[in-house]
């Protein structure tokens, strides 16, 4: 073990030293025109911790809310708040801006071949196979049948003991619970039951599947671009930890898999899964691969956006009560009571809620930020060299945050400024990249969104949340491949007084 840590301190030295020597002859203006450079390392070291704010403060002030990003191991990039350069680099231009190789690496451990890490054919046969699964009749069925049964026989009750018992509740815990046996029903027909029981059910595969993707994303931060080979190799630190989660969520979707294959005969209905097992021509790992993938894409994003959401509308009192307002009026209009579930059409009616659930992704994007390499130099709508094999990052957050975009109010929670003669009206994609844009935008988007506000709707009309932190402060974000709180969302639940 002596022999490895002298390897590897050598190894850091050598590197640094290279460094050093490289950065001495770099060059000081990457540009095609003048604009401002971002990212010396003291300032990237500096800010490390407050990624977010910080990019979000240098984008705001560069002229086009363009910048370019430069770090050793020939890391260049632009970053970017720009909804002409969302246009450009998604949709006009979408050949020229793939996933990329580097993105590719750093998440092959844990992402594999899934959808979100592969470009080109292998990415169109999964977009192709997967969209089978997100049309309107799949939609309305998993609405009906999986979140009704989801929050009724689990949600509500946990809620309702919690009440009872005065217990102080991690939201953001149960509402990962909630997303994730969600989307294993919807893509895998397997009910793991995460939420039932007192909703601690699975607590390991949780806490693995979570330290998987903040450890990989992780991956992006090093101030040493090829560190975390070096900590690969010799099973160290959060490279150990990585490995070792990343095992315990292979273990599940293995389990997953297996189950799948033995009933394959039996299943009459098809569903995402087993669309892929198909002839058995897939491997298992590919399988896994696409397993992990849509349950990221199902547990972490929905999760996300409702604990932004029911921590912003704790300082709100006026925007949940006119929620309830819109709630009590389409249950006046169908006859219905506290307590019998909304159907499909009743929450389309739903333009306020769905403005304030829009309105707290603005702000608190579940995916923050999102990277593509660029094929071939190119220069950007706003004049923007970018060279061949650089990284291109749009920043939904700071997007969220800025003048040019949202006006002078755009850092208030304001959900009126989604509603036009009482409807919700649809933002463009490029200036509102929350679901991405062009040919890869999510997949779930509609889905999503009816997930969310059957949620938000069964618990707002039945319980108030006494959020239990400091008013006023921002809980700080734990930045993994969603923007989670750290520390999740302690809450006590109280019974709503109607
Ligand atoms: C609030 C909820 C959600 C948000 C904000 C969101 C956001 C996004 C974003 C930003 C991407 C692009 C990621 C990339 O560059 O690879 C994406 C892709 C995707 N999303 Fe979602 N998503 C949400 C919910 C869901 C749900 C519930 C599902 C399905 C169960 C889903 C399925 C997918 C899939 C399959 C893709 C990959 C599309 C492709 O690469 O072709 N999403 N989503």
């Amino acid at each position: 073990m002596a022999i490895q840590f002298l390897f590897f301190f050598f190894l850091i030295s050598l590197y640094l030293y290279i460094f050093f020597l490289r950065s001495k002859s770099r060059v000081k203006t990457l540009g095609f025109r003048s604009y401002p450079i971002v990212g010396s390392l003291p300032d990237f070291l500096r800010n490390r911790h407050r990624f977010l704010d910080w990019s979000t403060e240098v984008l705001s002030s560069c002229p086009t809310n363009s910048a370019v990003f430069h770090r050793p191991g020939k890391v260049n990039g632009v970053i970017h708040a720009n909804p002409q350069l969302v246009e450009h680099m998604l949709k006009s231009n979408f050949d020229n801006y793939p996933k990329g190789v580097r993105f590719r690496t750093l998440l092959q451990d844990f992402l594999g071949g899934g959808i979100f890490n592969t470009d080109g054919e292998l990415w169109k046969i999964q977009r192709k196979t997967a969209s089978y699964e997100f049309n309107t009749k799949s939609l309305r069925n998993f609405v009906m049948e999986n979140v009704t049964v989801e929050l009724q026989k689990r949600l509500i009750p946990i809620l309702l003991t919690a009440a009872e018992e005065e217990r102080v509740l991690d939201a953001q815990d149960l509402l990962e619970r909630f997303a994730f046996d969600n989307i294993c029903k919807l893509a895998f027909n397997v009910d793991p039951g995460c939420l039932g029981g007192d909703g601690t059910a699975g607590a390991g595969f949780m806490q693995a599947f979570e330290d998987a993707a903040t450890l990989s994303s992780g991956r992006f931060m090093y101030a040493l671009p090829r560190l975390y080979v070096i900590k690969k190799f010799f099973n160290l630190g959060s490279e150990r930890k990585l490995r070792n989660s990343i095992a315990t969520v292979y273990d599940f979707a293995d389990r997953i898999i297996s189950t799948r294959m033995e009933e394959k005969s039996e299943k009459k209905e098809e569903d995402l899964l087993s669309r892929f097992i198909g002839n058995g021509e897939n491997s298992v790992e590919y399988l896994r691969d696409i397993v992990i993938s849509f349950i990221l894409a199902g547990r972490d994003t929905t999760s996300s956006a409702l604990s932004w959401f029911f921590w912003l509308l704790s300082s709100k009192p006026d925007v949940e009560e006119t929620i309830i307002q819109e709630l009590d009026k389409i249950r006046r209009r169908s006859g219905k009571n506290i307590g019998d579930m909304f159907t499909f059409d009743e929450l389309r009616e739903m333009h306020y809620l769905q403005a304030s659930i829009s309105e707290a992704m603005r702000l608190y994007p579940p995916v923050p930020v999102d990277t593509k390499a660029c094929n071939e130099d190119d220069i950007l709508p706003d004049g923007t060299f970018i060279g061949k094999d650089w990284f291109i990052t749009y920043h939904t957050y700071a997007m969220g945050r800025m003048v040019s975009i949202w006006g002078e109010d755009c850092c208030e929670y304001k959900p009126e400024r989604w509603i036009e003669n009482g409807i919700c009206k649809q933002e463009s994609p490029f200036k509102f990249p929350v679901f991405h844009a062009g040919p890869r935008m999510c997949l779930g988007k509609d889905m999503a969104y009816i997930q969310m506000k059957s949620i938000a709707a069964s618990v707002l009309e039945r319980f108030t949340f006494d959020v239990l932190m400091e008013k006023g402060k921002c809980p700080e974000h734990l930045l993994s491949l969603t923007l989670r709180m750290k520390g999740g969302l302690p809450v006590k639940v109280k019974k709503r007084i109607v």
